[in-house]
């Protein structure tokens, strides 16, 4: 599997503040990463891709962004606005971000919210929305900030900006997210602690103003790209695959214990760390499949591995039930309305609610296809695109994704990589 894209996107971030080369091996070269790199350069960073996934950065040093000379280009990728934005809130420069289609619908305000507070200023869109400029505060001022919305993008903003504010900086997450910026924070040398409350809320406090160390970064295998060949092994008839070097951080995995819960065959092999974080190589069996309800706790560590479940789902004996998934709407896409009519057009049984879909399965035959067929839009949305591949691969009829760009996003090697498996 290729690099976990939010590990990539902090490597280059926080490389890009430290004095000295830092060196990433494994970086996703994916679009989204791509244009967090065209960034970080125009704010002053040395970026150097010297072979494929080896990466030098030479940083500016904590405080030491510059003025970006034009707009930052963003692509498709929230992970890179909203940290950015969090990373430009505690400079005095005023940079402006754009983005395509897809990411100029989505919230900013989640982020602005918090960054103001701390002193940041902000033109956005109607919505708060991109395009967006902003003029960064120096000095800002540290808040305690509690989020709202279980959102690792908003936990990360806040703390970029922490990085350059003198004193402490808190957030308070209720729910836990993905805790890669944590764990990174600490490796670059801030001072960075996590006290969990009896609840589990997470009460987070960084001092600001630290000074960082270059570091040396291996980037895991991404969970969630390797989520698209764990459910095509378990849906299509006869498969047995390995599926190497899968990240396996408890705030990023419950996809595969959801899927073992259905009856799903997901061995962990060779169990290791890789970058400070667990790794091991999947062995994936083909399986039958029993529908259940997903605990809507685990929303948080799988929150983008429903699209791909709900694929698991359709082709499952008997009814999955899933709710909590608000936040889907406001991904790359509103995955719950796009999945439900994708699915629907590949013949599977799918019920939209407020939250979630409820999915009634095949039991294991291949989804029939509808008269019109099933020719899916996919919304600039590379995941929807990813996963009906994958239900294509068990559909009578097939499935015709409309486009297949927004893959390079985040997975440019999964066309070739399903390919090569289909012939196998
Ligand atoms: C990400 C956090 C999640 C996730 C996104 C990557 C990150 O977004 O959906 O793909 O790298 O922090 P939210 O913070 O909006 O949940």
């Amino acid at each position: 599997m290729p690099g976990d894209k939010s590990i990539s996107h902090r490597s280059i971030m926080l490389g890009a503040l430290a004095v000295g080369e830092t060196r990433v091996t494994g970086l996703l070269e994916g679009e989204d990463v791509l244009s967090t790199a065209a960034a970080m350069r125009a704010m002053g960073a040395t970026i150097t891709r010297e072979t494929d996934g080896t990466w030098s950065i030479h940083g500016v040093g904590v405080g030491g962004l510059l003025q970006p000379s034009q707009a930052l280009d963003m692509g498709n990728s929230g992970t890179s606005t909203r940290l950015l934005m969090g990373l430009v809130a505690a400079h005095a420069i005023t940079a402006t971000f754009v983005g395509d289609a897809s990411l100029s619908q989505r919230p900013m305000g989640r982020v602005i919210d918090p960054l103001a507070q701390m002193g940041a200023d902000f033109t956005a869109s109607p919505g708060g929305r991109l395009p967006l400029t902003m003029r960064g505060a120096a000095p800002a001022v540290p808040i305690e900030y509690r989020l709202p919305v279980a959102s690792a993008q908003v936990k990360s903003a806040i703390l970029l900006a922490g990085l350059n504010t003198p004193g402490i900086t808190t957030v308070i997450e209720p729910v836990p997210t993905r805790d890669h910026s944590e764990r990174m924070l600490r490796g670059f040398g801030a001072e960075l602690t996590v006290e969990v409350e009896r609840d589990g809320t997470r009460i987070i406090r960084l001092r600001g103003e630290a000074e960082f160390r270059p570091q040396r970064i291996v980037v895991p295998g991404d969970p969630s790209s390797a989520a698209f060949f764990v459910v095509a092994g378990l849906i299509v008839p006869g498969s047995d695959l390995v599926i190497e070097n899968v990240g396996l951080n408890p705030t990023r995995a419950a996809l595969f214990d959801v899927l073992r819960q259905m009856g799903g065959q997901i061995e962990e092999l060779d169990r290791r760390e890789v970058g400070g974080e667990p790794v091991a190589d999947l062995h994936v069996r083909h399986s039958a499949l029993t529908g259940i309800t997903v605990d809507p706790a685990v929303v948080p560590s799988m929150v983008d591995e429903f699209p791909i479940l709900f694929v698991a789902a359709a082709l499952a004996q008997g009814r999955t039930v899933t709710s909590g998934l608000e936040e889907l709407r406001v991904k790359e896409s509103d995955r719950i309305s796009a999945m439900r009519a994708a699915l629907a057009l590949a013949g599977a049984t799918v019920t939209e609610t407020e939250d979630g879909l409820i999915i009634d399965g095949t039991g294991g035959e291949p989804l029939p296809g509808t008269p019109q067929g099933a020719r899916v839009t996919t919304h600039l949305d590379h995941r929807i695109a990813m996963s009906l591949a994958v239900a294509g691969l068990a559909s009578r009829a097939g499935v015709e994704v409309d486009d297949t760009r927004p893959i390079a996003t985040s997975f440019p090697v999964f066309e070739g990589l399903l390919e090569g498996l289909v012939a196998a």
